[in-house]
């Protein structure tokens, strides 16, 4: 399976490796490129929203990616499982957070264990596993008020919880791998659950429970693969062809917006056209034809002034703008500029779960390669967090 999500990656990769903010004139299929140029804004809206509906509209073009297998072998129910926890347990957890820990406590072992949770933030995914199943947990969590606030919890309701402050990344926790007989983690970032993979297959940890996210947060330049077999398949069918995956192209993996209403998502729409709208008066002033990114800023430049905007980007750019700026004409050229984004996301946009499930199949394959028995599953409906697989690890 994971040979058939490399290879059709690798053939498409022209349509989703890319930076839409700096690519104008994609060379790509002719008839692709004139569908999308006849789309009208409300198709663009509605094709953005249905991933479903995106993929059958795209399907000519893009037939191998109706044919993947799914990776799941399992699919948590639509409705999480409620576990009537007493609320002063989950003082202080989001009601989305909450939702996730309890569907993920669903697919995790109910007889008592010794687990390690890593990178446990408060530790509240270890507080409720200690409370429902009575595992005892070791909370692993690298900054020092996290670990003071979740060990007071778990002493204030007597659960048998310790947490360890430590930095995974420089900590082998040699003593803490030879306490327990397995770990879980809910969206430890990319390094992170890497080094939780590496760390439980060399200490031959029993049981290994991962959620994963935010797989572009790595140190390295560009992604080599985990797994034995994915890094040889990675090797021949991305780096040697000059395409090795950076972080950027990663970072497409995560890029859903399920999560955002309506004003979250126009506030979005209107940064994107000032920051393409600046980018065009920036390439007239300048005289440089690239693409010069911007820093992330808070959003609430985005609810001010466009011409505070642009002051503020020529200032961090250091070019100086012409005494009268035609403010609305700049604006149509972002707007302009937009839909041509948003009209070739919708094509990046098809691979961002293809590319997630070979990332998760590279992991469930390393995992193999070191002797576990390996399950995938869906832990949680896609609506309440978009990273919702679950590796689900038992060693043979
Ligand atoms: C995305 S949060 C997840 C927290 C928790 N598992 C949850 O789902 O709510 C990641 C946590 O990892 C911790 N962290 C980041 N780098 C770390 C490191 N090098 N060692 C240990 N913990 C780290 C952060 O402080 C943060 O609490």
């Amino acid at each position: 399976m994971l040979k058939q999500y490399v290879t059709t990656l690798a053939e498409y990769a022209k349509y989703w490796q890319f930076s839409p903010f700096e690519c104008s004139r994609p060379d790509w299929n002719p008839t692709l490129v004139q569908y999308l140029v006849n789309l009208s804004e409300a198709e663009i809206e509605e094709l953005a929203a249905d991933s479903r509906l995106s993929l059958s509209c795209f399907s000519p073009w893009f037939p191998k990616l109706l044919v993947l297998p799914d990776i799941a072998d399992e699919v948590a129910d639509a409705a999480p499982p409620s576990y009537d926890i007493p609320f002063w347990l989950t003082n202080g957890i989001g009601g989305r957070k909450l939702a996730q820990i309890e569907a993920l406590l669903a697919q995790l072992p109910t007889q008592p264990q010794r687990l390690m949770e890593w990178c446990a933030g408060k530790g509240h995914l270890g507080r409720l596993l200690s409370f429902t199943y009575q595992h005892s947990v070791c909370s692993v969590e690298w900054q020092p008020a996290l670990c003071e606030a979740g060990q007071r919890l778990a002493q204030q309701h007597q659960l048998p919880q310790h947490f360890i402050q430590a930095d995974v990344l420089q900590h082998g926790l040699d003593e803490q791998w030879a306490q327990v007989d397995g770990a879980v983690a809910l969206h430890a970032c990319g390094d992170l659950h890497l080094q939780l993979l590496r760390a439980g297959a060399e200490h031959q940890v029993q049981n290994l429970y991962v959620a994963p996210c935010c797989y572009h947060l790595i140190k390295a330049d560009t992604y080599a693969g985990l797994s034995a077999y994915g890094q040889q398949l990675l090797r021949l069918h991305f780096m040697y062809a000059g395409r090795a995956l950076t972080r950027a192209d990663l970072k497409l993996a995560v890029q859903e917006q399920v999560t955002a209403g309506a004003r979250v998502a126009r506030l979005r729409q209107q940064e994107v056209q000032w920051r393409l709208a600046y980018q065009q008066l920036y390439q007239i002033v300048s005289g440089q034809l690239h693409y010069r990114p911007l820093p992330s800023v808070s959003k609430h430049w985005f609810s001010g002034e466009f011409e505070e905007f642009v002051q503020w980007a020529a200032q961090y750019h250091g070019i100086v703008l012409p005494p009268h700026i035609d403010i609305e004409r700049w604006l149509a050229h972002g707007e302009t500029a937009r839909l041509q984004v948003a009209r070739l996301d919708l094509v990046r946009h098809l691979f961002r779960r293809p590319l997630e499930a070979m990332l998760v199949l590279d992991r469930a394959t390393f995992l193999a390669e070191h002797g576990y028995q390996v399950q995938i599953s869906e832990f949680c409906n896609y609506h309440l967090t978009p990273r919702n697989f679950l590796i689900s690890a038992c060693r043979a």
